[in-house]
């Protein structure tokens, strides 16, 4: 297989350190009947260190939501790429459009932190947003175009192949309304013909990309079909720890 499928839950600001340990204990042990499927949890800053007490010895592999583009300095309340590499974090959401809307995130921004974590180890997922409505969607390739190119600005070839990238359409997250299974393989295309100009076929061929905004078990399986959808990145369906595993499950 070309693209191994996975599926990223993105827990936002939603749980307490509390609750992760119980969640991982659940999911954990009924993993190994998707053997192909690979299993992200992305927690804020505070849950990390539990995060990657919880799932030592799985095959859950832990993301943080954010971080900084420097690895160490007089940045108060910032997290160090370097300190997610030390704690053990393989991943890390980048450009999230929260991120971009209610922080300012710019795509300049969104560059810095994606050589940053790709310096230090840690896997970058980019997120490109669109804020566009759904059915406008045709109108504005070139919105997507420009953030993956500017996000990915002195990225090397060798790099590539340990970041991926996830569509999100602003319109649909949290709305509870999916983008149609057909234009989001439009614009995940679009996504991947950007890579393949940038880089070439096989960097393109090779490159993993997720589609998010409100996923759940009832869309899943169409979106995932998608020759150019490789994985989903799921808010509010995969705060429940059953919901998580039914994705996983549609994912294989
Ligand atoms: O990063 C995941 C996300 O923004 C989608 O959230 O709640 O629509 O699945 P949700």
């Amino acid at each position: 297989m070309l693209r191994r499928p996975i599926v990223i839950a993105n827990w936002k600001m939603n749980k307490l350190p509390s609750e992760v340990e119980r969640y991982i204990a659940e999911v954990s042990p009924k993993l190994a009947a998707y053997p192909h499927v690979d299993a992200v949890l992305a927690g804020q800053d505070v849950l990390l260190n539990a995060m990657v007490t919880a799932a030592k010895g799985t095959s859950i592999e832990i993301g943080a939501e954010n971080m900084y583009w420097q690895d160490k300095g007089a940045y108060t309340g910032e997290t160090s790429p370097a300190a997610l590499a030390d704690l053990g974090i393989s991943r890390v959401i980048i450009g999230h459009s929260e991120r971009r809307n209610y922080f300012r995130e710019t795509d300049e921004m969104v560059n810095l932190k994606t050589l940053a974590a790709l310096r230090n180890g840690v896997s970058p997922i980019i997120a490109i947003d669109e804020a566009v409505q759904l059915e406008s969607l045709n109108d504005h390739a070139h919105w997507i175009v420009n953030q993956v190119v500017e996000s990915l600005k002195g990225v090397t070839r060798e790099e590539m192949s340990r970041l991926m990238l996830a569509y999100e359409p602003t319109a649909a997250i949290g709305s509870g309304q999916a983008m149609g299974p057909e234009a989001a393989q439009k614009s995940l295309h679009v996504i991947r013909q950007t890579v393949a100009d940038m880089f070439d076929q096989e960097v393109a061929d090779h490159v993993r990309i997720l589609y998010g905004g409100s996923v759940k078990p009832a869309n899943a399986y169409e979106l995932l079909k998608q020759p150019d959808i490789d994985g989903v990145l799921v808010g509010d369906a995969a705060l429940d720890a059953a919901t998580f595993i039914e994705l996983i499950s549609l994912a294989e």
